[in-house]
């Protein structure tokens, strides 16, 4: 008997105890992230679930009842450590101020870890009146009757909520008493206007405020603001969510790898000069994340804001933006995929330019290339050793007295002669310029500041008077791009130095804005824009280190709304100057950058260094700068500061031949770094990836029209092509162009093989044809000193062209088609293809498209021709890779071919020597 109740006991308790946890996995499974608000332990439900319907009101209670203190404080501060989000962001808090606050206070041991005063489960905040109609979709009032702790706080806020589109939702909190800095997004921007079955849910809580958006097809949570309370006071804006997954990626410009850090960590986004290392606010601004769900579904949050941005991450998974003022206006983008995503995003700030084919192709620069001759001797090294080169560069070193727009008459007095010379011969030039006019010229001998200050073009200080900075002329004014009389200028100014020296392309450089003194040679007042309330952790510790006051005044509003937008205004006005000049497509090449830039111009990510691990995350920068929307983007291949060794330099070409942007960039002090200085293997090992960047230019030329008309990504990374591939999600050491081509670079010193991941299905060794059947694995690929790994990805065609040292020659020679047939023997490309440098060709349809299909045992081409583009250019052969057997005949336009091989082993089918017009359709057959 005793033994038959034991035994019933357990089954009870174990069959209770199966039921438990059936029943908390069901409570899970629907209320897992409404759940992480609170505690593991002790959950709170506060929400319902809602279906169906968008922007539905949920009012709750106050789900913290006890009025007994001490109970209380237990209960409404027993969080577990990683849901704790902190009440002290803007300063550090004792005891007593934190419990001022109504915050709760725990110091732990780990102070980088979570926050020791953090905010409690109920925190007042703002309530929210009900959501009314307007034009673009529904409004709300949000008040506090209890002011929060920062200075200037604002206590009525207006929400503003448009479906933009059906993956884009757009949010906006701001104060509607006054007009305070928006960003404005430029009206021409190609906009979805589709909001068919919009794919979020939105969920408002009342009191305190706070939102939640949801994937409708499977009610994931995507942001969720009910974790913490919503700040907006004049300097100070903070909203925080949680996330979807810890797989985030974004939130430039940062010395990172493509996921970010949750590890209780910060990102400041303020622009500046500084040479990339980690923790370091950098030169560029993009206030954009991408999350992988997990599930191959993708999501994006951007926030239109340029003032200096704080964002904090922790393991929740969770975020928290800071602002420093303007408003907060969101866009929540869903996707579903992350390329959709992605041009879903660049639909709100503008698709790419489509630059000139030249610019594609190898450049060349050095700071310390100090006379014409020298700059005519290296690329002449360059073309003696056969090395193709399409852009020579100068720096600075050109500028009398390092000012721009002018050159120095003894070292470079005939720079006229020798950009001619470079014409000719099918080469390219660009200079430097940077924004600093130098003020201290004697009147009448530096027009670019005489006329400047004639027009009023320059940034002001609070007084009134220019405002001088110091930069590498001494000191100087900035001109103030958001200014329409100084674009005016700028332009004029370019105009005059290009009716002397035409240049093909313009590098911006040091308009983060750089300044070597603080503020300016006054110094800056002592205002609360100089010193605000609270400063995000920025190199220099404050906001105008390195750049102008705070205070200084531009046309559109203050530097401090507008710093992080400098180099984008430059940009606009140099990308507009060189296209009204030059009636050509602009390549303009800046270093600072905000999103949006990529319509304008290409960018570089700075002063990397000669060693391994600058190679190694130059990779996820160049992701990055894709999902931003600047796809023309590069490292210095083989680095700026410090000597380059001759394997670091080998490595760094071989990656650096898949920069969308291939530049190789040098500092005066070090050791040279020109391709032909080196020995004779590492030479041929630069000369052969250098051929193949430029075999492949047609494909890559074709990609930057994809992106420019469909905002594609050209470099990706693995988790944008294979995004249900878990092992995708991480990768950031291999990259793809397009959906094809497989790159995987050796970033370690004296590797001669290396462990790359090929995505499910099969692969073409690029060289050779030979296929590898992969199941979604790791492989150990030999790659010695003169082999960069290279895959083609079943079922695609890739168009090439013969190279040669120039573009300007490369364009006319013979095409020929890599066909890496699907194991059903298909594959697709296509080939856009116009003049190169034409303004519009896509818009004014100007241009020819021809799409290839392959599939039993043929492949046709169908151009579609609106130009001559395509007139005297022939396909010379085509590799076809994955032919089960030997062809005993291959027929072009059913005319038979003699040259042809086949390699059983490899099972590669080559055609050489045929004269096809690439303008007509053709047709060629292998017959098995
Ligand atoms: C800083 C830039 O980042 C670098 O590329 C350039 O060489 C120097 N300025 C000199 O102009």
């Amino acid at each position: 008997m005793g033994h038959r109740s034991n035994y019933s006991a357990s089954v009870v308790i174990i069959l209770s105890f199966l039921i438990s946890f059936y029943i908390i996995h069901l409570l899970d499974q629907h209320f897992t992230l409404v759940r992480s608000n609170y505690t593991k332990n002790n959950p709170v439900f506060i929400y319902e679930r809602l279906s169906g319907q968008n922007l539905i009101d949920i009012r709750e209670n106050n789900p913290v009842n006890s009025k007994d203190s001490n109970i209380y404080r237990h209960q409404k501060c027993s969080l577990e450590p990683e849901y704790r989000f902190d009440c002290g962001r803007d300063r550090v808090l004792g005891q007593s101020q934190c419990e001022d606050r109504g915050c709760c206070y725990d110091p732990l041991s780990n102070s980088a870890g979570p926050p020791w005063c953090f905010y409690p489960t109920f925190y007042p905040g703002y309530k929210m009146g009900p959501l009314t109609p307007t034009e673009r979709g529904r409004a709300a009032v949000l008040t506090r009757s209890k002011p929060f702790y920062l200075p200037r706080d604002i206590s009525t806020l207006r929400l503003e909520i448009e479906e933009r589109t059906a993956g884009v939702l757009h949010l906006t909190l701001k104060d509607p008493s006054v007009q305070r800095y928006e960003v404005e997004l430029p009206d021409d921007v190609t906009q979805s206007r589709d909001k068919k079955d919009v794919l979020y849910i939105t969920e408002f809580k009342s009191d305190p405020f706070g939102f939640i958006v949801r994937r409708k097809s499977n009610g994931n949570v995507i942001v969720n603001t009910t974790v913490a309370p919503l700040l907006f006071a004049d300097q100070y804006l903070q909203l925080s969510t949680t996330l979807a997954s810890t797989l985030v990626s974004g939130l430039g410009e940062h010395y990172t790898s493509l996921l970010l850090d949750l590890n209780w960590t910060s990102l400041t986004l303020w622009n500046r000069d500084m040479a990339p290392h980690a923790d370091a606010n950098l030169y560029g601004s993009h206030p954009f994340y991408l999350v992988q769900e997990g599930d191959g579904s993708a999501h994006g949050v951007f926030l239109l804001n340029s003032n200096a941005i704080e964002v904090v991450l922790q393991p929740t998974p969770a975020l928290t933006w800071v602002s420093t003022g303007g408003i907060l206006d969101l866009y929540i983008i869903l996707g579903a995929d992350p390329q959709s995503v992605v041009q879903q995003y660049l639909q709100v700030i503008g698709f790419p330019m489509m630059p000139p084919y030249w610019s594609l192709g190898f450049h060349l620069c050095r700071w310390g290339y100090t006379t014409t001759n020298t700059t005519r001797y290296v690329a002449q090294r360059m073309h003696d050793a056969g090395f193709p080169l399409d852009v020579q560069w100068n720096d600075l070193d050109y500028a009398d007295k390092r000012r721009i727009f002018t050159f120095d008459p003894q070292r470079f007095g005939d720079l006229p002669e020798m950009v001619e010379e470079f014409h000719q011969r099918g080469l390219k030039y660009i200079l430097i310029l940077d924004p600093g006019i130098s003020s201290t010229s004697r009147p009448g001998t530096y027009p670019p500041f005489d006329d400047g200050l004639k027009r009023d073009v320059f940034i002001k200080n609070v007084t009134g008077d220019i405002l001088i900075g110091k930069v590498w002329p001494g000191p100087t004014a900035f001109p103030d791009f958001t200014n329409p009389e100084a674009i005016q200028w700028w332009e004029d100014c370019i105009r005059n130095f290009y009716s002397k020296v035409p240049v093909d392309g313009l590098w911006i450089d040091m308009n983060e804005p750089s300044s070597f003194v603080q503020g300016s040679v006054e110094g800056c007042p002592d205002t609360g824009l100089e010193n605000p309330p609270y400063t995000p952790r920025v190199i220099g510790g404050q906001l105008n280190s390195g750049t102008l006051c705070m205070s200084a005044q531009q046309k559109q509003s203050t530097h401090y709304n507008l710093h992080n937008m400098y180099g984008l205004t430059e940009a606009f006005a140099t990308n507009r100057a060189l296209m009204k000049i030059t009636g050509k497509r602009p390549f303009v090449l800046s270093r600072s950058s905000f999103s949006g830039i990529g319509r304008f111009s290409a960018v570089w990510t700075g002063d990397v260094r000669s060693d391994w691990e600058q190679l190694r995350f130059s990779i996820p920068a160049v992701l990055q700068f894709g999902l931003f929307g600047v796809p023309l983007v590069g490292a210095d291949i083989c680095g700026f500061g410090g000597d380059t060794t001759e394997e670091l330099c080998v490595r760094w070409m071989q990656l650096g031949a898949f920069y969308p942007f291939m530049r190789n960039h040098n500092d005066r002090p070090n050791a040279p770094q020109e391709p032909y200085v080196f020995g004779r293997e590492a030479q041929a090992a630069m000369r052969s990836v250098l051929k193949v960047r430029y075999s492949l230019l047609p494909f890559l030329y074709t990609l930057f029209h994809h992106a420019h008309t469909s905002a594609d990504t050209v470099a990706r990374p693995l988790f944008m092509v294979f995004p249900t591939d878990p092992d995708c999600q991480t990768i950031d050491r291999q990259f793809l162009w397009g959906t094809s081509l497989l790159i995987s670079p050796v970033l370690e010193q004296g590797a001669a093989q290396l462990n790359a991941y090929l995505p499910k299905g099969t692969w073409y060794n690029f060289y050779n044809g030979e296929p590898f059947y992969s199941k979604g694995q790791y492989v150990l690929l030999p790659a010695p000193l003169d082999t960069i790994n290279v895959h083609v990805r079943e079922g695609h065609i890739i168009p090439q062209q013969e190279p040669a040292l120039t573009t300007t020659a490369s364009r006319r020679n013979p095409f020929f088609l890599m066909v890496a047939l699907s194991s059903g023997g298909q594959a697709w490309g296509d080939l856009f293809w116009d003049d190169g440098e034409s303004l519009d060709t896509y818009e004014t349809r100007n241009y020819c498209h021809v799409t290839f299909a392959a599939g039993q045992s043929q492949i046709v081409s169908d151009p579609l021709k609106l130009n001559k583009a395509l007139d005297g250019l022939v396909l010379g052969g085509l590799r076809v890779f994955g032919v089960p057997s030997a062809p005993h005949c291959v027929l072009a336009n059913r005319v038979k071919v003699r040259n042809f091989t086949y390699r059983s082993d490899t099972k590669v089918l080559t055609v050489s020597n045929l004269t096809l017009p690439m303008s007509r359709a053709f047709t060629v057959q292998w017959i098995l």
